[in-house]
């Protein structure tokens, strides 16, 4: 088994939408749905309709065979009801082929010997296959293509075409922008027209007014193209005679540039300063930037295959899906792979992704907690129109910073604000790996202080209480609306209040201000059903019980799917990790017990309806030693997009999940501890028993050290200039430059 394949075999029409998914490709700049070249007939991509602007996790999609998706990060359009949404590009991938009078259908052809790989290396998606037509010539077809990594506003495809008998060809292919995005239209105009006789070319200008250019061009092969203009399509076409012996090998070039773009270059441009080279020139030259992230981020797993390509097939979409040196947007919720979530960001950004970027790539990290602060003035105005002071994060971002959770969702939008905390957390997390208070101080002290003042204003003094209570929350338990004193939130205010306390000063508040910022975060209750146990929330143990024996018939899909919302919300169910996740992320403040008594207690009422909450799982199982619940939830983190037989990345890739996948291993069973609890390079590795050895590779407060664990030996290189400070299953030792260490179990 090669372990850095993604592979289809035969094509099942039900399973498109899923590899579609799964097989996107992208640069940071730009990302494209692994969708077919020729499509599949009467699958129209634009059709107009309104989805349910209800809860997402009980979404009944629109079921299409197909679903195009090319996004640029950024582009956003205004809608009615979800606010602004991530612009579904206009398709410019497509190639179609017509053998004697037959178009190719992957669904109606006799099609042979069928299959697509993705190679997670170096990004490139082939499909292979053999078409016997209704004349009885059998053609020999391959389709690559990859979107380049060097030059990130380009995307080379390549189709090579033989028969064993002569027949003749017409192929065709341009921009399609008769597209939608989530069923609408976010085009105010769109121009398309024939800039040579061998490119279209087409401008989209959104409905908030940025523009989007895309310019296509066959090459490599003589041909004559004849321009086809649709409405709001436009098409090259041109008819080749194929002999045996002979393969036909035509080029698609497309570059897309935009008017939001910070580094501004023209689509002609790009294109021509890669036509001397060839498609495997570009590739090679594009593999190699990949290679360079692969070196820092790849994490190896002897032993189990299954779990190594999983693991693989989440690092390769979170490189993937990091827009390098832009602050203006991070990565959404379906890693730019699908409009389920309409492209916006949530605390996934701070929670579930900034951890891999941090301890991997540290400078790609600083877009996302920079990302935050330039979104601050949006956060400010957005306090103040919730009638408070300071600055109030959305719950669901755009790239303006505004909320975006549709309307009517007034639930999640108004009542999530831990969110606000959690962008505290994201940053001082970013400070802590990287050993920066400086930037706690300077760039992200404002930050810290408006989101403190927000608190201080959100807070409530109840009559009777002599502490403070944060009423009417949603923690990250979405089915436990409306609670009060939500130990997670509550945790998250304390900490950025605190934070803003001891370094507010530098970023505008006064003396008295950061007294009381102290005051409230040392305040706030963590409220408790016992001594030992932690409440979610005031009286979560008096909500009713789930019934989930009677009442959650099809395990296979969301609880939420199968009752109403009002009994969803008034009984003793979550939808993810709460009190856990807490956990997960204040270890040192809990007690093993604490701990045990949680996981015992809310496990049983967890639906796990959100693709959040496994990994959250499999880490507090990891810190109780329940090795076998730890892998139980390790294989439904790493395997959720691979699960094409349940829909896998259908709308979209997971992308908090395979951040989830990356933590689950490398802070899981590698055992590596978070920056914010400890300044030491500190690992305490349980290795499963399937894995003879993990290693990956770190950057541990500017120090870059290779880790390698086998069952009976951990091994730290230090492969930097300066000497660091580690501990492993509680032994210190310095390991110098270039230098390294080994610690037996
Ligand atoms: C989860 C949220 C998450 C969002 C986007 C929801 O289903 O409950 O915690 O932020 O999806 O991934």
């Amino acid at each position: 088994m090669n372990n850095w394949i993604l592979r289809e075999d035969g094509f099942d029409v039900k399973k498109n939408l899923a590899y579609e998914g799964l097989f996107t490709q992208g640069s940071g700049y730009l990302h494209l749905r692994g969708s077919l070249e020729e499509h599949l007939s009467e699958t129209p991509q634009n059709q107009t309709y309104m989805r349910n602007a209800g809860n997402v996790t009980v979404e009944v999609f629109k079921k299409l065979k197909a679903k195009w998706g090319a996004f640029i990060p950024g582009i956003y359009g205004k809608h009615p009801v979800f606010v602004s949404q991530l612009i579904n590009l206009p398709w410019f991938a497509g190639i179609s082929i017509e053998a004697d009078g037959e178009s190719l259908d992957m669904e109606k052809c006799s099609i042979l010997n069928y299959s697509r790989i993705l190679n997670l290396k170096n990004g490139e998606l082939t499909r292979t296959f053999e078409w016997k037509t209704a004349k009885g010539v059998t053609l020999k077809i391959s389709f690559t293509r990859f979107i380049s990594s060097s030059r990130k506003k380009l995307c080379c495809q390549k189709v090579n075409i033989s028969a064993d008998k002569s027949c003749s060809l017409k192929i065709s292919g341009g921009i399609d922008a008769d597209v939608r995005t989530s069923g609408h239209d976010h085009f105010a105009s769109v121009a398309l027209d024939l800039k040579s006789a061998n490119s279209v070319h087409c401008i989209v200008k959104s409905d908030i007014g940025d523009t989007v250019n895309i310019l296509t061009q066959f090459s490599g092969v003589d041909a004559k193209w004849n321009y086809i203009a649709g409405e709001k399509n436009g098409e090259l076409v041109s008819n080749f005679s194929l002999t045996p012996g002979k393969e036909l090998c035509i080029e698609k070039r497309t570059a897309l540039t935009t008017s939001r773009d910070l580094e501004k270059e023209d689509e002609a441009a790009i294109l021509n300063s890669a036509v001397a080279l060839s498609y495997s020139a570009l590739l090679n030259e594009s593999a190699q930037e990949w290679e360079k992230r692969w070196n820092c981020s790849d994490v190896q797993i002897d032993g189990d295959d299954n779990g190594q390509i999983a693991l693989r097939a989440s690092i390769y979409h979170l490189l993937r899906c990091h827009v390098p040196g832009d602050k203006r947007v991070t990565i959404d919720a379906k890693g730019y792979a699908g409009d389920a979530y309409f492209g916006h960001f949530f605390w996934d950004t701070e929670m579930y992704l900034l951890p891999f970027y941090l301890y991997t790539d540290p400078e790609r990290a600083k877009t996302f907690t920079d990302f935050r602060i330039h979104a601050l003035p949006a956060a400010m105005k957005y306090a103040e129109k919730m009638g408070y002071r300071g600055a109030r994060f959305p719950w669901e971002s755009d790239s303006n910073g505004d909320e975006c959770c549709a309307r009517g969702n007034w639930q999640y939008g108004d009542h999530e604000i831990h969110i606000t905390g959690d962008v505290a957390y994201g940053i001082a997390h970013y400070a802590a790996a990287l050993g920066n208070d400086g930037y706690l101080k300077k760039e992200a002290a404002t930050l810290l202080v408006e989101s403190a003042r927000y608190w201080l204003d959100r807070i409530d003094w109840r009559e009777g209480d002599n502490y403070p209570s944060i009423l009417g929350v949603m923690g990250p338990d979405e089915y436990t609306p409306i609670s009060n004193n939500n130990s997670y939130t509550n945790r998250m205010a304390a900490l950025n209040l605190s934070l803003a306390a001891k370094f507010g000063k530098e970023g505008g508040a006064t003396e008295k201000e950061c007294a009381e910022f102290d005051r409230a975060a040392k305040l706030l209750p963590i409220p408790r059903i016992s001594k030992t146990l932690v409440s979610q929330c005031e009286d979560f143990e008096k909500l009713a019980d789930p019934q989930f024996d009677k009442l959650w018939k099809n395990r296979k899909k969301a609880f939420a799917a199968q009752v109403s919302q009002e009994r969803l919300y008034r009984t003793r169910c979550s939808k993810q990790a709460d009190v856990l996740m807490l956990m997960v992320l204040f270890p040192n403040e809990f007690t093993k017990d604490e701990l045990q008594a949680a996981w015992d207690y809310y496990v049983p009422y967890c639906t796990h309806d959100s693709s959040l909450s496994p990994g959250a799982h499999a880490l507090t199982a990891l810190k109780l030693g329940l090795l076998d619940e730890a892998w139980k939830f390790w294989e439904a983190t790493g395997g959720l997009d691979l699960d094409i037989d349940h829909g896998g990345a259908e709308q979209g890739i997971h992308i908090a999940n395979c951040g989830s996948t990356w933590m689950v291993a490398v802070n899981g069973f590698g055992g590596l501890k978070s920056a914010m609890d400890t300044d030491t390079l500190t690992l305490n590795p349980v290795l499963p028993e399937k894995w003879k050895r993990l290693s990956f590779s770190l950057v541990w407060k500017g120090t870059k050290v290779k880790v390698d664990i086998t069952k009976d030996a951990v091994s730290i290189t230090n492969i930097d200039n300066n000497t660091i400070l580690v501990e492993v299953f509680g032994k210190l030792q310095e390991i110098g430059p270039k230098s390294h260490q080994r610690f037996l179990q």
